[in-house]
């Protein structure tokens, strides 16, 4: 059984729906920490009620990212963590958690990517009047969104849609593909331990 980080900075809808995921063991990894830059988050709180273990930071409490970084890096070892899940979490990933979890760190991003990386991803494909969008797992490399995709699904924009409409469905559609693309990676990985 393989243990998982999910590193979040907000609402934690994508933490929750992984939560109950583990428990009906839509995949085999437990969740044994909840990472965040935002102490006071929504995230933090579902992960307390969970009795999952925190470590929350504040990173203007550091001189540098690779410092809070080293930090997080004990507190993965220490749980033993194979693979870290990238939920809502607001930061880029720098070098020290990249090469020390090299194709261990996956991402949720709401479009289909490769277009509309970045911050507002709802937000751009609206103004782009495009007729699909959707979700993307993929693996995270130095690059913004840009890591080898995993999965992905497709929403239709209607006429009618607002922001508001598009970002719930998409919130659906992320809660199902996400427990997807956790089994797929830790399928990938344990085929990799064998060879
Ligand atoms: C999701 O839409 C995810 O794709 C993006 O951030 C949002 C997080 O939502 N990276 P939540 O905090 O999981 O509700």
């Amino acid at each position: 059984m393989r243990n998982i980080a999910v590193f979040a900075s907000g609402f934690g809808s994508n933490f929750h729906a992984l939560v109950e995921a583990a428990k009906k063991k839509a995949f085999d990894a437990s969740i044994v920490l909840l990472v965040s830059d935002k102490p006071h988050c929504q995230a933090v709180n579902r992960a307390k009620k969970e009795k999952i273990e925190v470590f929350a930071f504040d990173p203007l409490n550091y001189d540098a990212k690779s410092d809070y970084e080293k930090e997080i890096l004990e507190i993965l070892k220490i749980k033993r963590v194979d693979l870290i899940v990238l939920a809502g979490y607001m930061r880029i990933i720098g070098k020290t958690l990249l090469e020390a979890f090299p194709k261990r760190i996956i991402n949720i991003h709401p479009s289909l990517l490769p277009k509309f990386k970045g911050k507002d991803a709802i937000g751009q494909a609206l103004k782009a009047g495009v007729e699909f969008t959707g979700v993307t797992v993929h693996y995270v490399n130095e690059r913004l969104d840009s890591g080898k995709i995993i999965i992905q699904a497709s929403i239709k924009i209607d006429d009618l849609d607002n922001k508001e409409k598009i970002e719930s469905r998409i919130h659906l559609v992320e809660h199902r593909l996400y427990k997807q693309a956790i089994k797929i990676v830790l399928e990938d990985m344990n085929e990799e331990s064998v060879d």
